[in-house]
């Protein structure tokens, strides 16, 4: 028997970071959205753990040992449903990694969701989503999906109401960046005094408004994301990346969480099309995906 789970990206509509915590994390107000790009996690009987990785940043980026988070979920899982951690775990990957969109969370959400099901431990869901905050800030999101307010680290999670579906064009440009290193240069400049020290929180409310009612537009203005400059810093190419998506005809564009994944939000389904072909013939970005959200969280599909 083989079972397998997908679990979607992530793009943080807001992302306002306060000050460093004395535990190595930044205190969070962030909105995350779901959107419809998958990996997706192929679970079935073994011997111990094996873990193989086929798609997006397979042979080389992700790695395919402990120090991979699907690695990870299962040990925890097995650990809090008294069960040997025995899995053939197969990942096949969309989602680009270090991008930003929370591939790796989305990896783990899926796991936890598969491993659940391969050994019939029939956790809580408020335990699922406990061991999938000790295993990344973004885990209990990619868990939960549709569109959520994020506090804390992030993985304290209250669902948000949304109108419509929200068209973006993820853009993908260059190597992947350090989540760590983009936080700690967000500090750096803090300290510089070249950015806000982070103890005024971005609001929520005009992102929490403009989803509820739209238009395209009042979400676009209310776009905000206290890791750009720090991403902008590590990576200059980034604003030419952003100034191609808006004139491209984006209505708003962000990077994604930490980058280097520019999020640029269309008008419509039709205008998504247009801006991700548009896109993808400029050469500025390494991979452009159209995605469309909020959709579900990790779940099982066979
Ligand atoms: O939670 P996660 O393992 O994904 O976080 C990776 C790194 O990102 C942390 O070690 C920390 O450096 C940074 N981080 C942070 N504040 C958060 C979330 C992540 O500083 N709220």
């Amino acid at each position: 028997m083989t079972v397998v789970a997908r679990a979607p990206a992530k793009i943080n509509v807001l992302l306002a970071v306060g000050p460093l915590r004395s535990d190595g994390f930044h205190e969070l107000r962030t909105v995350y959205l779901a959107v419809g790009l998958h990996d997706t996690v192929t679970a079935g009987p073994g011997e111990g753990l094996a873990l193989t990785v086929s798609g997006e940043g397979a042979g080389g980026e992700v790695p395919v040992d402990g120090r991979n988070l699907v690695w990870r979920a299962a040990e925890l899982l097995a650990a809090h449903a008294g069960v040997r951690a025995d899995a053939t775990l197969h990942v096949d990957k969309s989602i680009p990694a270090a991008a930003g969109l929370a591939g790796g969370s989305a990896d783990a959400a899926a796991a936890l969701v598969a491993l659940d099901a391969l050994w019939g431990t029939r956790a809580a869901r408020s335990d699922l989503l406990e061991l999938a905050a000790r295993l990344g800030s973004d885990v209990p999101f990619s868990l939960l999906g549709g569109v959520a307010l994020g506090t804390g680290r992030g993985e304290q999670l209250a669902p948000v109401l949304t109108d419509r579906t929200w068209h973006w064009v993820l853009g993908i440009a260059g190597e992947g960046l350090s989540t760590p290193a983009v936080y700690a240069e967000l500090d750096r400049l803090r300290a510089a005094g070249r950015v806000p020290d982070g103890t005024q929180l971005l609001p929520a409310e005009p992102v929490l408004a403009a989803l509820r009612s739209g238009p395209p537009s009042a979400l676009a203005a209310a776009l905000g994301n206290d890791l750009q400059a720090p991403a902008l810093g590590l990576r200059p190419e980034l604003r030419r990346a952003l100034r191609a998506a808006t004139d491209a005809g984006a209505v708003g564009a962000l990077v994604s969480g930490s980058g280097p994944t520019v999020a640029a939000l269309a008008e419509d389904e039709r205008s998504a099309v247009t801006l991700a072909a548009t896109l993808a013939g400029e050469g500025v970005f390494r991979t452009v995906r159209a995605a469309s959200g909020p959709v579900p969280g990790a779940r099982l599909i066979s």
